[in-house]
């Protein structure tokens, strides 16, 4: 319980190997659920179908003296949410299902047949008798459907996706921010504008707890901190000042010249993550490359083109819309050095990046002789006092 009227009725999920069948989940994951105990009982979303069953065990076991859900509030349609609407509603027919528009449409396109509907649209309220539910649209926090909920009774808001993390239900720790970054650059990132309005529609109220659909529940200074962060993410600013040096190579000597490159830099006293893209999950990389201002990027060439690695990272980059940074670039190659140009391609379609010039060209393996021009590219992507 968060408070007398609040009720959690998640679900943790330790053994799913994927979500969204392509983020690993090192420690698991959870879709969230609440039980609202107004003088009518709304539900707050359902969860994935691989937890139906443990949910629909735990709204009985919440439910007080025989009642029944008057409301499911359906403020996502992912089916991490809305999987287990079905079973639901086999269970409880006379509920009404709440969504916006779209939402309800969703409903119909996934095959569920609620026998009552409520449409809400932004600003709407809905009295559940000592919980009034605000319902704040939120379109493309994810998907288009979505909304959120304010409850001023509580000082809650029901978030959706956003402030969501991976990982279980458990208590806020330190490593909340990574795994909460790692979910929302990748799960929203696309979509800084759209989480920027969400936000806006949320400024004005007296928020104490943010309750997302995923990751823990967010009180008083998390809350706050959560929300702080999320107008840098948003707004693609830069989280931390320093240096990401991300390499994909072959053989090894292409990670040798990154190594030496990070090596430069810590001299230097900047704040280095090294990156081996061939062993670090994508959606790792891509985090850290929003948080830090500038990135030095270092391939082999590989069939006339770069490396698969560096591909793919630059790749989900644009595609998850990396923005407004500087970026140095390091080639390899042993007889067409060809990394480069597909990088500078990939990295110019993206929004306002800043290419460090010239690239540096290894052929096969560092020799003294790259030093000084190591040196002056060092110097450059350290001169970008704008990315920091
Ligand atoms: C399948 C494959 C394809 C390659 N394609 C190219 C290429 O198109 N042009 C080139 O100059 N080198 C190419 N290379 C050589 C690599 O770029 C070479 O491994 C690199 O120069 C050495 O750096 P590393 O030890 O970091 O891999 C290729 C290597 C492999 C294994
Ligand atoms: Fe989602
Ligand atoms: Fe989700």
């Amino acid at each position: 319980m968060y408070s007398n009227k609040i009720q959690y009725i998640g679900c943790d999920d330790a053994t799913l190997d994927l979500f969204e069948s392509q983020y690993p989940l090192p420690c698991g994951m959870c879709y969230n659920s609440y039980l609202l105990h107004g003088e009518r009982v709304a539900v707050m979303d359902s969860v994935d179908p691989r937890k139906t069953t443990e949910w629909l065990q735990q709204i009985e076991n919440g439910l007080k003296n025989g009642t029944t859900p008057t409301y499911l509030i359906v403020q996502h349609m992912e089916p991490d949410h809305s999987g287990s609407i079905g079973a639901f509603l086999a269970q409880y027919p006379d509920t009404t299902v709440v969504g916006s528009r779209a939402a309800l449409q969703f409903i119909e396109q996934f095959g569920y047949q609620p026998a009552h509907t409520l449409m809400v649209k932004h600003g709407d309220t809905l009295d559940l008798g000592g919980l009034t539910l605000h319902f704040i649209a939120a379109p493309m926090v994810h998907w288009p459907e979505v909304m959120m909920t304010y409850v001023p009774e509580e000082k809650m808001l029901f978030s959706a996706d956003a402030f969501g993390s991976f990982g279980v239900c458990g208590s806020y720790t330190d490593h909340w921010i990574d795994e909460a970054r790692r979910y929302y650059i990748n799960i929203c990132g696309k979509y800084g504008t759209q989480v920027s309005a969400a936000l806006a529609k949320t400024e004005a109220l007296d928020i104490q707890t943010i309750a997302p659909l995923h990751g823990c529940v967010l009180e008083g200074e998390q809350a706050a901190e959560a929300h702080r962060l999320y107008g840098i993410w948003s707004q693609y600013e830069i989280e931390r000042k320093g240096v990401l040096v991300a390499y994909a190579s072959i053989h090894g000597n292409t990670a040798k010249v990154a190594k030496r490159i990070a090596e430069i830099l810590r001299t230097k006293s900047m704040e280095v993550k090294e990156i081996d893209l061939c062993r670090t999950d994508v959606s790792e990389a891509v985090a850290q490359a929003f948080c830090y201002g500038k990135m030095v990027l270092c391939a082999s060439s590989y069939d006339a083109g770069v490396f698969p690695p560096m591909h793919v990272f630059l790749y989900k980059l644009g595609i998850k819309g990396y923005q407004s940074r500087r970026v140095a670039l390091v080639e390899n190659g042993t007889w067409a050095p060809s990394a480069g140009k597909t990088m500078r391609g990939m990295l110019e379609a993206m929004k306002d990046i800043q290419i460090v010039e010239p690239m540096l060209t290894i052929r096969s393996a560092w020799k003294e002789e790259y030093q000084e021009q190591l040196d002056a590219l060092i110097d450059s992507i350290l001169e970008g006092i704008n990315y920091e």
